[in-house]
């Protein structure tokens, strides 16, 4: 199971840094939503979820979080905790966002809109989902 790391560019000077990130050149899709999560409680788990068609790319642009990636077959957990890392989740992929700093802030870009139709919230069915459509390597 491969996961792809975006490690972005930042322009920095003496004045700090900054990333600008642009659709189909620094991010493989058009961006066509962006959602951030903030003030996340201490022990919670997000996500829990995949998605049918949606991808994704995931950006801890304060603090630190981890991510559990499985494709139904192989599991894999990245740590994110540099705002110029961006984790790439293809669809078809169950993810699971957890140990989420004080203060951490995951922003998220999407190839979509929101689209309840496209999640798949409940394990076996994802599990079902994945066998019975399966994916190229
Ligand atoms: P939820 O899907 O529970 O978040 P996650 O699975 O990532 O932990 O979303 C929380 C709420 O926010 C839920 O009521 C749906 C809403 N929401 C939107 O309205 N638009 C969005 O783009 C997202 C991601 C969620």
């Amino acid at each position: 199971m491969l996961v792809y790391k975006y490690m972005f560019q930042p322009h920095g000077d003496a004045r700090g840094q900054l990333i600008a990130l642009e659709e189909k050149k620094d991010i493989p899709f058009e961006i066509k939503r962006v959602y951030y999560m903030y003030e996340t409680a201490q022990g919670i788990v997000r996500g829990c979820h995949a998605h049918k068609k949606l991808e994704q790319i995931l950006i801890c642009i304060h603090g630190s979080c981890k991510i559990k990636l499985d494709n139904g077959k192989e599991q894999k957990i990245v740590l994110l905790e540099r705002p110029y890392e961006g984790l790439y989740v293809a669809n078809d992929m169950w993810r699971e966002m957890y140990d989420f700093s004080p203060g951490a802030v995951l922003m998220v870009l999407a190839s979509n809109i929101y689209d309840e139709s496209d999640y798949i919230r409940d394990y076996q069915e994802f599990l079902d989902y994945v066998r019975d459509n399966p994916q190229e390597d």
